[in-house]
């Protein structure tokens, strides 16, 4: 497996890659610290193009806010890439911070309206952050296809809204989100919870299954889904709920009722932890 630590080094892999103008490249963006959910969208990324799989390893600065936790965010390098290889990967990409933002960086991108929208409300900047880096990624690994997890379903919106303006030459490739076994959903900052937190972190996942039940059992009233998650809420009084939605997936707008397609979302402080959760009305 190679590791690239400059742009131009990723682009001339990723041209190589691309014989006679056929099948490009899968990238697979990520901020380290892997877990299984990041290790399904490496596999699914390997059956798609197998033998040529990049996964850029960057902890961005610009998607933190001043008193997230940017500086303590793990970082597990050598790990990392052991998983990346073992689940398929053929390169690592791993630039310096300064390799992507050069001094006197001035270029940003705003996806507006849904950068403001759910996490983008509570963490003002963070989108911003996000689709810099990511169209930076994609400008520089020139991939046909880029992988990201349901998880960060918010982000997937605002990201497909952003390829879409660029006509940026990727397919954006969304992967279930992977739960341990009791229903929390894998993050890379599950790790910060302490073993309490890590029981009351799964009011999250319980309200999404309420949700989900209810919906199964016919209803599709937002009043009532979004009431009956924040019940949910009440019995875990440590948990400190950010924001409980039910929007449209592609504008990330409330909506008065469920559809198919329909995002519910949850966000909700567990101690120091920003921990997020969401379904797809199905
Ligand atoms: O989802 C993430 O890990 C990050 O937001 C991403 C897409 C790698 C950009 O830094």
């Amino acid at each position: 497996m190679e590791i690239f630590r400059t742009v131009e080094q990723l682009r001339q892999w990723s041209r190589a890659q691309r014989c006679d103008g056929g099948e490009g490249i899968a990238l697979v963006p990520t901020m380290g610290a892997l877990h299984a959910g990041h290790a399904s969208l490496i596999r699914a990324a390997a059956e798609a193009r197998p033998g040529r799989v990049a996964v850029s390893i960057f902890v961005n600065p610009t998607q933190f806010g001043p008193n997230e936790d940017f500086s303590k965010y793990p970082r597990m390098f050598n790990a990392d890439c052991a998983l990346a290889e073992r689940e398929g990967a053929t390169a690592i990409f791993a630039p310096s911070v300064e390799e992507m933002y050069p001094a006197g960086a001035a270029t940003f991108v705003d996806v507006d309206g849904l950068s403001d929208r759910l996490d983008g409300k509570s963490r003002p900047g963070h989108f911003r952050g996000v689709a810099t880096v990511v169209v930076k990624l994609l400008i520089a690994g020139e991939p046909d296809l880029a992988f990201f997890g349901q998880k960060d379903a918010a982000q997937v919106a605002v990201l497909r809204r952003m390829v879409e303006d660029l006509r940026l030459g990727a397919k954006i490739v969304v992967c279930p989100i992977v739960r341990e076994a009791d229903g929390l959903a894998l993050s890379s900052r599950n790790t910060y919870l302490s073993a309490e937190e890590r029981k009351q972190a799964l009011v999250l996942s319980k309200a999404v299954r309420r949700v989900e039940e209810l919906v199964a059992s016919g209803e599709r009233e937002s009043a009532v889904l979004m009431e009956a998650a924040r019940g949910m809420f009440g019995a875990e009084p440590a948990v400190r709920m950010d924001y409980i939605e039910l929007v449209d997936w592609e504008t990330l707008l409330p909506v008065l009722s469920a559809t198919h397609g329909t995002l519910f979302a949850v966000a909700a402080w567990v101690g120091k932890t920003r921990l997020i959760d969401n379904t797809i009305i199905g």
